[in-house]
């Protein structure tokens, strides 16, 4: 049987790659044969998080700049892509800061809006301008990461900028799609629970408690691996979701049903 999730010779952009699930993303495409321009902030951190994935697949991958926020920036990118391989085929938009948990009613401008700008303004920027390729090549895929946060309100843990941030991804998604569907273009979001990226394995090891607890919510007794998210994300690159277009795939172990 052919391996559906095959990526051979695809381009494959993902943002904030210097670490956690963004690096996990960049790894799989990577050994799945894609060609992957890995974007973040920190380049020092891109460079030692693509030379960890040649080193590992095999795989060349290419770093860029990017911040977000700027739009001048993300037209840098793009262009660099567009000079660098001369097309992409796939963007997945992973770039986000923030869970400060603070009540709604606390939350300061500032915060607000650094975590607004980068995860919704963001990601709208990314689409927008690497969009533009996909366009003029009349092909493309797009992934949004989204959040169980988004849908659901930790009573406990408030995260409210970041909550509502990745609500907004979702409609963001949702319109993307129904615009860009006469180009070829798929775009379509996930919304992962909890997974226990280095960060977060690091923050449990010492909250061991917090762990303990997070387990009674979740029907499958434990937190996901990278891994298992960046098998989904490849299925909804691939040619195999060919028809799945401006949904948004939940993938948290259960957390909602209780
Ligand atoms: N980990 C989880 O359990 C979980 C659960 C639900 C959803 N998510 C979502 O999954 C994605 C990755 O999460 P993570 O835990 O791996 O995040 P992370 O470890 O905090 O990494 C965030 C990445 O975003 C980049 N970034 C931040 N601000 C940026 C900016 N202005 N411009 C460009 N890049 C920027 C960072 O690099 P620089 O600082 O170098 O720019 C870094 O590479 C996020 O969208 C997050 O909301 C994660």
């Amino acid at each position: 049987m052919s391996n559906r999730l095959d990526m051979t010779g695809k381009i494959v952009v993902v943002t904030g790659a210097r670490q956690g699930l963004g690096k996990v993303f960049a790894k799989a495409f990577a050994e799945e044969g894609a060609k992957v321009i890995l974007m973040a902030r920190n380049v020092p951190a891109l460079r030692a998080a693509s030379d960890e994935i040649t080193k590992e697949t095999g795989a060349t991958c290419h770093i860029c700049p990017l911040n977000v926020l700027d739009e001048d920036s993300v037209e840098q990118a793009a262009a660099f892509v567009a000079e660098t391989t001369g097309r992409m085929d796939v963007l997945i938009n992973n770039a986000a800061v923030g869970r400060s948990i603070t009540p709604l009613q606390d939350v300061a401008l500032e915060e607000w809006e650094n975590t607004i700008g980068t995860n919704l303004t963001g990601t709208f920027l990314c689409m927008k301008h690497f969009g533009r390729l996909m366009i003029a090549q009349n092909h493309g895929v797009i992934i949004n990461l989204g959040s169980l946060a988004a849908k659901t309100v930790f009573k406990s843990a408030c995260t409210g900028a970041y909550d509502v941030s990745k609500a907004a991804i979702m409609m963001l998604t949702r319109l993307m799609a129904g615009e860009w569907a006469q180009y070829n273009i798929r775009v379509n979001s996930i919304s992962p629970g909890l997974f226990m990226t280095d960060i977060n394995r690091g923050y449990v090891e010492k909250h061991p408690a917090f762990y303990e607890k997070s387990l009674e919510h979740l029907p499958i007794k434990r937190w996901g691996h990278p891994e298992e998210l960046a098998t989904l994300v490849l299925f909804l690159a691939s040619d195999s979701a060919a028809y799945v277009t401006g949904e948004d795939y939940g993938i948290d172990g259960g957390y909602p049903l209780w």
